[in-house]
């Protein structure tokens, strides 16, 4: 059965068939490669969206605006101060009012029930650009990142590294199962998937072929992986006071060579981004003066890596937002 997106919004991948979700990294694909080629792909001159972003953002936000400018859209972009929504007006109203001007409204913020809301109410597609509890776009880039490494992912091993119940590890997991890739969630017992999430993604799993397992162990965690995985130990929003504790839980899941070294030897290395692998950053070298660690998630050894493939999983974003805007507005 041919797959149509149109007019659907993109909430969280629990929604979308592993055919659907299959169609979109095709997709991403195939607008990568006419990007690279230079071929023009202005389809959706004449429409317009709008961003809307409660928490700060680099990858997001400029792979809506650049996939939007090369698909011919108008792109609005509205910071966290900036609109009245939450504050003065409700989210509902919000979908509403957006809903009349725009043909597609992108959100990253808190609870998913925020997201859900505009989806409600807009009348127009509706994307996640990351919740608390997921970050469905990542997925797309990230399949697609896997799938230029080897292939065809069914039957591979992905190994999510650290805080695992957090939005990235969550949608992992979701896509993992989805697609028959075996997933892994390696981190302390306080920090793994809620169990709810884990049992559905079990029965997803069972009919892909393919296994969800949770330990503690770094080692088995590790084994035979052909992806390791990790991300930010404290994601946005929640608070500072959180790091002296998670750095005592993470820090057996940093990253290092020696973790790589149980993989396998083809593994890559992945990370959302953004990554404390040294301290220059702001937040990195106050961990570093509070805490003496001047890594976190991932040694600077790995993230530098050539087993590292972050900055093409940066690049595919752009071309996995393109091409599910292309898909729900077509
Ligand atoms: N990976 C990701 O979502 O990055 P940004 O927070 O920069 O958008
Ligand atoms: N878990 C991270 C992901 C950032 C892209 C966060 O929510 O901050």
């Amino acid at each position: 059965m041919t797959v149509n997106l149109s007019g659907r919004s993109f909430l969280k991948l629990l929604d979308f068939t592993p055919e659907e979700i299959t169609y979109l990294v095709d997709l991403a694909a195939d607008l990568k490669r006419m990007k690279r080629a230079g071929e023009p792909h202005r389809y959706l001159e004449g429409k317009n969206i709008v961003l809307l972003f409660e928490k700060t953002s680099t990858r997001t936000r400029c792979s809506f605006e650049v996939a939007g400018h090369d698909l011919g859209l108008g792109v609005t972009y509205l910071d966290p101060g900036s609109s009245q929504m939450g504050k003065k007006e409700s989210i509902a109203d919000t979908a509403r009012v957006l809903g009349r001007m725009f043909d597609g409204i992108e959100y990253r913020g808190y609870g998913q029930e925020i997201v859900d809301t505009l989806a409600k109410y807009a009348g127009v597609p509706v994307w996640n650009g990351l919740t608390d509890e997921f970050h469905p776009t990542q997925m797309i880039a990230d399949m697609l990142t896997l799938r230029e490494e080897f292939g065809d992912v069914r039957g591979r091993k992905l190994t999510f590294m650290g805080d695992a119940r957090n939005n990235v590890a969550n949608s992992l997991m979701v896509v993992c199962a989805k697609l028959g890739m075996n997933f892994c969630a390696c981190g302390p017992v306080e920090q793994m998937p809620e169990d709810g999430l884990v049992e559905t993604c079990r029965a997803i799993a069972a009919e892909s072929g393919c296994t969800i397992t949770l330990t503690s162990d770094v080692a088995q965690g590790a084994a035979d992986a052909d992806a390791i995985y990790t991300d930010i130990w404290v994601s946005m929003g929640e608070p500072a006071e959180l790091w002296a504790e998670r750095i005592r839980l993470l820090s057996p899941y940093q990253v290092s060579s020696e973790i790589m070294a149980h993989a396998k030897d083809t593994a890559i290395f992945m990370h959302c981004l953004p990554a404390f692998h040294d301290t220059e950053t702001t937040i990195g070298a106050d961990i570093a003066e509070k805490f003496g660690i001047a890594e976190m998630e991932v040694t600077d050894e790995v993230f530098e890596s050539a087993q590292s493939r972050v900055f093409e999983e940066a690049e595919n974003r752009m071309h996995s937002i393109k091409a599910i805007i292309y898909a729900t507005l077509k």
